[in-house]
């Protein structure tokens, strides 16, 4: 039978910092879902990938005094590692430096140009390097880039546009009529309410000042935005273009492109208007999933608080790290990543439940029956409760699975290995055992006990591919296969057990902690060691200024009083803040770094004599000074101390 095919994607990978806990998270959750289609019966195309071009890379590569393409292969061949040792099951991994890539992108820029949806102009604008983004004045918060809050370039150069607007109200009628196209629904409105209702802007596809790209081939001198590139490989790694186009034919449109948030406006946006152009069907879905966050604030390197995968898979092996990552954090919404958590999580939930479940049955069985799988023979008390949960779980798992909700399909798979644990606390097996009349009665126990670990296993394996093996091995299972699910039968008697390793050896926790620590202290040290020894990138300085400009600028020392979100503005605060018994209202892009609570009873610097704007409909009085470092990772609100407000800042 013709097995229905199953599309699904990561972002491709900038080969520029080293990949932590946070970004390898799309993959892992990629993987997951992808095996769980290959096990219900879908014929999978899972890809992924490395996004090489763009300044930011060629940047990286002259520090480093190599060309770009040494240093790409370099990283990529460590991100390959990387997935390899933790089981990712890519069907394809496209490099947009792949030859077939780049002709197929230059095939798709020239047609778009022929059509007319791509002119020639010439821009001035502001940039962000290291978002790859131009953005207009208006677009600007704080008049810092609205993705990553930091300082824009002015940059004027000849390039091609894409005319957006043409599409956009088909983008709007599309995302109207298809509830399901971005994911989660709140991301939706995001996207509809910031940026497609405010009216579209054309969008500058080509640049001249650097060549670390797709050239342009038909106007020498420019190469392609790097996010036309790299958005181009979902269809390019089909092989759409080339002379074979049996993939492309086959797996488009996607059945979901996993992404991270803060990419979602290039995927549900630029994406799609470019599919359209060039009369291309959408991709199903779009899902943003949120951040992994550390103690609260985003992982980066500069915070020295990025968790190392590699680090945490020798100390806890793979699967512990793939649990956390699928169980703990809610997909859709940030969530916490803490070494304590982990710790304690893999504990409780890998060692004391799943590890001793298998432990216990597989050492009962060898002490009562020889390590030979009995025969249920005599039915009794909690049977029927522990066969009934066991044969709705993959009903659950599936569901949950097809609605993106991946942490409630582990739920489903730990409410049967905890129910199975409370079995053989109500069944006594130790007590049945006593008595060679109850030996029927304990066959039963123990091959009930057994078939539901079969049942978890086959569940587990698209989740915790190795742990779901272990136990295979242990139990002797021959096949993972998802109908077997149907029936409660699966495990034939007489089958003979191996007792094996522990899965999970219990971890002591102040001990292993300890050691993370210090591991993060070395990292640190490193880091700072680093930062002296190397000229580390930063925005290039302003233009010089006199001291009579300076002068223009009227810097105060003013008090918060009052701070609240703003409605449809996640990264924007309305705040009220005294100046010298004046009462002002500014609206501040630091959102993503304070809670409103921190900010209220603060001394910060107000730039009091700039022209007041509305913002997101709310006035604007001034700018509050922050410091952010060249990553987006950090920012501080200016203390400077408690002056009196209206004190000037000089
Ligand atoms: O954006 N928590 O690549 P990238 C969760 N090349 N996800 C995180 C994260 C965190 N702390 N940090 C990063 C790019 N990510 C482009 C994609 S696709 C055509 C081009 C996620 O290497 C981030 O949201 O900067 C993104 O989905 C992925 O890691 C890769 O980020």
């Amino acid at each position: 039978m013709c097995k229905k095919p199953y599309y699904i994607t990561t972002p491709i990978y900038y080969p520029s910092t080293k990949l932590h806990i946070g970004n390898t998270y799309t993959t892992v959750a990629a993987d997951a879902i992808s095996r769980f289609k290959r096990l219900t019966g879908y014929d999978v195309m899972f890809l992924t990938g490395t996004d090489e071009h763009g300044q930011k890379i060629q940047r990286i590569a002259e520090e480093k005094g190599i060309t770009p393409i040494e240093h790409t292969n370099e990283v990529v061949a460590g991100i390959k590692d990387l997935w390899s040792m933790m089981n990712i099951s890519y069907d394809k991994f496209i490099r947009t430096t792949d030859e077939c890539h780049i002709k197929a992108v230059q095939d798709i820029f020239k047609k778009l140009h022929d059509k007319g949806d791509i002119y020639k102009s010439s821009y001035e604008g502001l940039y962000c390097t290291p978002c790859e983004s131009f953005w207009t004045e208006t677009q600007l918060v704080n008049g810092n880039c609205p993705d990553c809050n930091r300082a824009v370039e002015k940059s004027k150069e000849e390039a091609y546009f894409f005319k957006m607007s043409n599409y956009a109200d088909r983008l709007m009628e599309y995302i109207e009529a298809n509830p399901e196209f971005i994911q989660p629904e709140s991301r939706k409105n995001e996207m509809v309410n910031n940026f497609l209702k405010p009216g579209l802007q054309d969008l500058c596809v080509s640049r001249t000042s650097f060549d670390w790209g797709v050239p342009v081939t038909f106007d020498k001198g420019h190469v392609v935005y790097v996010w036309i590139d790299a958005l181009s490989n979902y269809i390019t790694a089909l092989g759409y273009g080339s002379e074979n186009q049996e993939f492309y034919e086959k797996y488009w449109p996607a059945d979901v492109h996993l992404i991270g948030k803060d990419i979602l406006r290039f995927h549900t946006i630029y994406w799609p208007i470019m599919l359209m152009a060039l009369e291309l069907p959408l991709p199903k879905q779009v899902f943003g999933h949120g951040w992994l966050l550390v103690d609260g604030g985003k992982m980066s390197k500069s915070k020295g608080n990025v968790v190392d995968p590699v680090v945490l898979i020798n100390k806890f092996g793979v699967d512990a790290v793939r649990y956390y990552l699928l169980r703990e954090i809610p997909f859709g919404s940030d969530g916490l990543f803490n070494n304590e958590i982990f710790i304690k999580k893999i504990n409780s939930d890998l060692c004391n439940d799943l590890g001793n479940l298998l432990s216990r049955t597989v050492a009962m069985i060898e002490k009562y029956f020889d390590g030979v799988i009995p025969a249920p023979i005599e039915k009794g008390d909690f049977d029927n409760e522990l066969i009934n949960l066991a044969l709705e779980a993959p009903k659950k798992v599936s569901k949950a699975i097809d609605e993106l909700r991946i942490p409630d399909a582990l739920e489903s798979i730990f409410e049967l290995i905890g129910r199975a644990n409370k079995y053989i606390d109500e069944t006594t097996p130790w007590i049945l055992a006593k008595d060679e009349e109850k030996k029927d009665r304990l066959g039963t126990v123990l091959y009930n006990l057994a078939e539901s670990l079969r049942f978890a296993s086959v569940m587990l394996s698209s989740f915790l591919p190795e742990t779901s093996e272990k136990i295979n091995v242990q139990l002797a299972v021959k096949a993972i296969d998802w109908d077997s699910l149907a029936g409660f039968d699966g495990t034939a008697p007489g089958t003979a057990v191996k007792k094996g390793e522990s899965l999970f050896p219990r971890i002591d926790v102040d001990a292993k902690l300890k050691e993370l620590e210090e591991i993060r202290e070395a990292q640190l040290a490193e880091n700072k060691k680093n930062e002296k020894n190397e000229k580390v990138e930063i925005i290039p300085i302003k233009e010089e200024i006199t001291i009579d400009d300076f002068d223009k600028i009227d810097l105060r020392v003013v008090k918060v009083i009052a701070c609240e979100p703003m409605k449809k503005a996640k990264k924007l605060f309305k705040l009220k803040v005294d100046i010298n018994g004046e009462e002002r209202q500014v609206v501040s892009g630091i959102a993503q770094y304070y809670k409103p609570e921190d900010l209220v009873g603060k001394y910060v610097v107000l730039v009091a004599n700039l022209k007041p704007v509305t913002l997101r409909g709310e006035l604007s009085q001034g700018m509050i000074l922050a410091a952010a470092t060249d990553d987006d990772s950090l920012l501080q609100v200016i203390n400077p101390g408690k002056l009196p407000t209206g004190s000037q800042v000089r």
